[in-house]
């Protein structure tokens, strides 16, 4: 096939995207494609139509403007099957406030506020500790702090809202840190092992994310049947009601045997450290399998 990956963007986690992207330009070859790598800037978004000429477009672009649906729409215009999950998806999944609500009635979502200037100040005040501030929408635990006191919640809510209009004040919960990747399979969304992560930091964060030695990955993860189970059908359960296509990751943390939810990444990180390829892995699959399944299942 004729393929175009899209990668680098605009949003924040423009450097993982080219991580992820190199890397899946280099294994789609190996798999015999035709392949370009694109980092798209504004000059592509003005040539559109030269991405016509290919059969898929691989869509890596983390993050603002390459998860959250924006990308996703102008890809419907173009006209040519992408990879990952559509519009609407992509809309809910990428706003953490939204896609709490959203599955709400499937998994247990530890408790959260919406928080802005107009009601930051009650939030500092009243929230309850320990707790974590993270933007509303954005990748790679960028602008997530957990807050053990008053001063850390006042700082964090302070100097994220210079970036972000919307933030998410939620409760914290400790646990084990697991991650369930989903990939469809001939149409089927197929669960693949579940990760454990076992960071060496206070919490799996954009260092720990990226960084060779600084987790510990445990893999199946460390849960009994019955957990597993449970948090395999969760999580598959939320891939379909949001719609997911082709790939997704669904990120929790386990506590005395229960599921709490994080949140849904539909274009997750596909670099040498990121987590779907190394379930993927686990499952059987190589990494060079693993993308030439992804285009195939766009373009089928
Ligand atoms: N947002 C990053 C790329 C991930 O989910 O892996
Ligand atoms: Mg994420």
């Amino acid at each position: 096939m004729r393929i175009a990956v899209l990668m680098g963007g605009i949003s924040r986690e423009r450097e993982i995207s080219l991580r992820s992207g190199r890397r899946i330009v280099e294994a789609l070859r190996k798999m015999g494609h035709q392949v370009d790598g694109i980092d798209v800037r504004v000059e592509v978004i003005y040539n559109l139509s030269e991405l016509r000429h290919y059969d898929v477009l691989f869509n890596i672009l983390h993050g603002t403007f390459g998860e959250d649906g924006r990308m996703q729409a102008i890809l419907d215009m173009v006209g040519v099957p992408y990879t990952g999950s559509g519009v609407e998806t992509s809309v809910i999944a990428f706003d953490k406030y939204l896609c709490n609500l959203f599955v709400s009635d499937i998994a247990v979502v530890p408790n959260f506020v919406l928080t802005t200037r107009e009601n930051a100040h009650e939030v500092v005040e009243t929230f309850q500790l320990p707790c974590v501030v993270k933007p509303r929408s954005e990748g790679s635990s960028i602008g997530t702090h957990i807050c053990f006191d008053r001063d850390e919640l006042r700082e964090a809510v302070e100097n994220e809202l210079r970036n972000y209009k919307f933030l998410l004040v939620q409760d914290y919960v400790k646990g084990q840190e697991v991650t369930v990747s989903i990939i469809d399979i001939d149409g089927r969304p197929t669960v693949l092992p579940i990760l454990e992560l076992r960071p060496k930091k206070l919490f799996y964060d954009y260092e720990a994310k990226y960084t060779d030695g600084l987790t510990d990955f445990v893999i199946p993860a460390e849960l009994s049947e019955t957990v597993t189970k449970t948090v395999e059908d969760t999580a598959l359960r939320i891939y379909k009601k949001l719609g997911c296509k082709h790939f997704a990751r669904i990120d929790g943390i386990v506590k005395d045997g229960i599921f709490h939810f994080l949140e849904v990444n539909t274009l997750p990180g596909m670099t040498e450290l990121s987590d779907l390829p190394m379930s993927a892995r686990a499952y059987g699959m190589s990494f060079e399998e693993l993308v030439d399944n992804i285009a195939r299942e766009a373009y089928a």
